[in-house]
């Protein structure tokens, strides 16, 4: 297809707003899918992402669509729509000359879709405001094509009614994105430069990559080179979806496709890398490639430790398809042999244990998630990165600096006062306030990334009844006096429980763990003591008092069958028991304890 006839788009929108479904619509009306195939949300392969009705993966699907005898090839980039993922939404915008902004026409714009907003205007993107849902009864398609208009400059006229549900609107939604959009530009003599903005691994076919051609061309059978590392492969396969992959004779100007070179692992084939002709190599990469760092770790181990090598090999496998996912082995006292891991955020924390357990049915517990905090030792004065409080030099501490977001809040004015409290409860530095529209706000804060990966989000939304929305991006780090609290079972540290917390919360975090456990742990034969602390210094106690249970005392007399079964009966539930010191503890009493139940 020439350059003149491609339009490449994405669609911008909230969590619920109805993406998946619109984008369904268009499958079916440029009749790429038929009615029969037709099954909802079509394109969100994965069934937990299908469950939870989220995307996760993107995906690029080429739709033909008809103005005046001409036929336009549509590319529509699948987009991700959450905070922990916006690297590979800014290569997905990256792909695109233009998006489709679609808000829900009962609700009005969320933090997230401005947050994406953002990023397509930075990338010169063309914006199409659609307000979608306009079937619904609730919906006040007025009030909010003013917000839109408002927002990006136009009128509120300009902005399109469609129903992703009913098909109203769509077509006009088709033709505006031909009229609207600019085809895109390139040098088609020059020598190929191909942006990977997705990588997806198929246990059938290996990696697939797809890509947007800038420069060039890419042809089957022929080498191609990865800029970022130098690597080169043979291409097996190149095409397009629509929606199922099509091979095709090659890749120019424009186009957006897939590829195929037979490599296992997507970190062979990097979201945002350069893809090039091997034999004549493209002198510069295109701009904006970063490698994926995880900004939020946690200790995930099997529940029965001989599931240990199970885990090991699902994470293997979860790797090939998720270059953002790290580990490593990791042994704790309170729950044995597991893995430290690193996560993009807490959402990609959650997809990936959810995974573990759905797709490979482990049972598993996960530590608190921590964040990466930089200590600067007082005695060599080096620099150490700890991920994992177990790792923290304690005794050694010259300086600590932690990870700092901007975060920006969008909610109803009600729920303002309420909002800056809990911000403020998590020290956070407020930036900047503005209204939004008559009722919303978006309140702008600075905030340590350790306080919002404790539980903030869900906080938020109980404290506005749901009507909050959250985004955030990484804005450097700052110092702050930050403690480890141990917690000691009968002088014993638990490691699974250290956790790095301010100062100031230190004593609620300690009285907190030391009652949680109090409560769990089954009284012994002896005294034990919990405690919390900081370094060598103790600053709660909670006592669990002994009791003398011996199981024998029960059977009075010679009865030695019953006697032996009461003891091979003991002996089984020793089996989960965790020694501390001299204390046993069911697995299960620190399970429930980090998991809060
Ligand atoms: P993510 O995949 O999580 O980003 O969600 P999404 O934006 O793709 O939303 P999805 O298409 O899954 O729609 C969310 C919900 O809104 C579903 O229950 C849809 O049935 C419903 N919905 C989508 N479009 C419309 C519409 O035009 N009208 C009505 N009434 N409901 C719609």
């Amino acid at each position: 297809t020439p350059p003149a006839q491609i339009r490449n788009f994405c669609i911008i929108a909230h969590i619920d707003h109805g993406k998946s479904t619109l984008a369904d619509r268009m499958l079916q009306i440029t009749g790429v899918v038929s009615d029969r195939d037709m099954r909802a949300q079509y394109l969100d392969r994965m069934d937990i992402e299908r469950e939870r009705g989220i995307t996760i993966k993107s995906q690029a699907v080429r739709m033909p669509w008809q103005i005046g005898g001409e036929t336009f090839a549509l590319n529509m980039i699948d987009t991700p729509g959450h905070v922990d993922f916006t690297y590979e939404v800014s290569r997905s915008l990256a792909a695109c000359e233009g998006a489709i902004l679609l808000v829900d026409a009962a609700q009005g714009i969320e933090a997230q879709t401005l947050a994406n907003l953002y990023l397509a205007l930075e990338n010169d993107l063309t914006i199409i405001p659609v307000l979608n849902k306009i079937d619904l009864p609730a919906a006040e398609p007025e009030k909010y094509a003013k917000e839109l208009a408002d927002l990006i400059g136009g009128r509120p006229e300009d902005v399109l009614r469609v129903s992703g549900k009913t098909g109203v609107g769509v077509e006009d939604l088709l033709d505006r994105l031909v009229q609207e959009i600019p085809a895109p530009v390139g040098d088609a003599e020059a020598p190929a430069r191909a942006m990977i903005f997705d990588s997806v691994y198929d246990a059938y076919r290996g990696v697939v990559t797809y890509v947007r051609m800038v420069d060039g061309k890419l042809s089957p059978r022929e080498r191609i080179q990865m800029m970022s590392t130098g690597a080169n492969h043979e291409l097996l396969e190149i095409g397009v979806s629509s929606p199922e992959p099509v091979p095709s004779k090659g890749l120019g100007v424009g186009e957006v496709g897939y590829l195929i070179t037979g490599v296992k692992d997507v970190r062979q084939s990097k979201v945002g890398d350069t893809i090039t002709n091997a034999r004549k190599p493209a002198a510069d990469a295109l701009a904006g490639y970063t490698d994926p760092k995880p900004m939020v770790f946690s200790g995930i181990y099997p529940i029965d430790g001989s599931d240990y090598a199970e885990l090991r090999e699902a994470l293997d496998k979860l790797k090939l398809s998720d270059a953002s996912l790290q580990y490593e082995p990791e042994t704790s006292v309170a729950l044995g042999f597991g893995f430290r891991c690193g996560f993009l955020g807490l959402l990609h924390l959650e997809i990936i244990t959810e995974r573990l357990s759905r797709e490979f049915g482990l049972d598993l517990i996960t530590t608190a998630p921590s964040v990466i905090y930089q200590v600067v030792t007082s005695d060599t004065g080096e620099t150490v990165t700890v991920t994992n409080p177990s790792e923290y030099p304690d005794g050694r501490i010259g300086s600590v600096s932690e990870p700092m977001v901007k975060t920006a809040i969008l909610l109803p004015k009600d729920y303002v006062g309420t909002v800056m409290e809990l911000c403020q409860s998590r020290r956070g530095t407020l930036l900047g306030m503005e209204y939004f529209s008559e009722e919303r706000v978006e309140l702008r804060y600075n905030m340590p990334l350790g306080e919002i990966v404790f539980d903030f989000f869900d906080q938020l939304k109980s404290k506005t009844q749901g009507y909050a929305s959250l985004d955030y991006e990484p804005s450097g780090s700052q110092e702050a006096d930050l403690v480890k609290v141990d917690i000691l079972l009968q002088g014993e540290k638990v490691d699974a429980f250290s956790s790095i917390v301010h100062r100031d919360k230190a004593y609620a975090y300690g009285t907190m763990m030391a009652e949680r456990l109090r409560k769990l742990i089954p009284r012994q034969q002896f005294e034990v003591p919990i405690q919390a602390a900081i370094g060598a210094r103790i600053i709660a106690r909670e006592t669990i008092r002994a009791i003398r249970k011996d199981v024998l005392a029960k059977c009075y007399g010679g009865d030695i069958t019953r006697k032996r079964k009461l003891l091979e009966k003991q002996k089984e539930g020793k089996k989960r028991m965790k020694m501390v010191g001299r204390v046993e503890v069911p697995q299960e009493a620190f399970i429930a304890a980090l998991s809060g139940d």
